[in-house]
């Protein structure tokens, strides 16, 4: 396996890696946002614009120069949240509404930007692996390797909307610590029904966070 950054040339290739993949992630299986092999423009948009600040990381199959994972990372500002908020009125879709409205109420209320005094955070927001490639460290190793470019960059805070138990222990074995656990059986809609019917052993979704070292270098 080797890792690097993403070329533009291997964008398209990492959104039909997403395709396969991200299906799978708890949250928006549990309210269908996206579908296996199946186009989802809401979030491929999202994962373009992300792609684009070159701060992602692949893992590809040396042999076959398959994409085995990616993390796409981008940069969250002040005021990015309130903007996004505002760009859900514009959006008729149910489960991107509650899978957004979820993501953007619990960061609105933790306020990042004020508790740690920092203007911009290091955001991991995919983390996704081929399931032919999953339980091998891939997951790890992506995130390592995000940190070490978050670092190199100058961040001082690296944040992760964690929805999968999975990813919260991969946070958890590189020091992240959990800002806010938050149980998605509790959230109900008018007739009681489950909002999102995560699929075990995903009964949470955690906002982890992980304060990063100043650089040492003196350029
Ligand atoms: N059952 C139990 N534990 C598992 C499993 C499994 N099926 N898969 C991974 N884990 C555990 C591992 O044991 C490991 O923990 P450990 O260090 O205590 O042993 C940890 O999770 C990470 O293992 P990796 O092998 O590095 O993870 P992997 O390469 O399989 O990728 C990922 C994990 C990215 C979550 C993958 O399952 C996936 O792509 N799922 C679908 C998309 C998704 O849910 N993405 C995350 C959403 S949150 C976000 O994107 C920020």
């Amino acid at each position: 396996m080797e890792y690097g950054p993403i070329p533009a040339s291997r964008y398209d290739d990492v959104i039909s890696h997403l395709r396969k993949s991200f299906p799978d992630e708890p949250l928006n299986a549990s309210v269908g946002l996206s579908f296996y092999n199946q186009p989802c423009p809401l979030l491929e948009k999202y994962d373009l614009i992300t792609l684009q600040e070159g701060l992602s990381v692949m893992a590809l199959n040396t042999e076959t120069g398959e994409i085995a994972g990616v993390a796409l990372n981008g940069t969250c500002r002040k005021g990015d949240i309130e903007e996004s908020l505002e760009n859900m009125k514009t959006i008729d879709s149910v489960p991107y509404q509650r899978v957004f409205g979820l993501l953007n109420a619990v960061n609105k209320e933790l306020d990042l930007f004020t508790r740690y005094n920092v203007d911009k955070i290091f955001d991991l927001r995919i983390l996704s692996v081929d399931s032919k490639y999953r339980g091998k460290g891939l997951a790890k190793e992506l995130f390592s390797r995000s940190e070490l470019i978050a670092e190199e960059h100058g961040y001082k805070l690296m944040k992760v909307d964690a929805t999968s138990l999975f990813t919260q222990r991969v946070c958890e074995v590189f020091g992240m610590e959990t800002m806010k656990a938050i149980r998605y059986g509790d959230y109900k809609d008018e007739n009681g029904k489950k909002m999102y019917p995560t699929k075990s052993p995903h009964d949470f979704y955690k906002v982890m966070v992980k304060k990063l070292p100043a650089r040492k270098d003196n350029d």
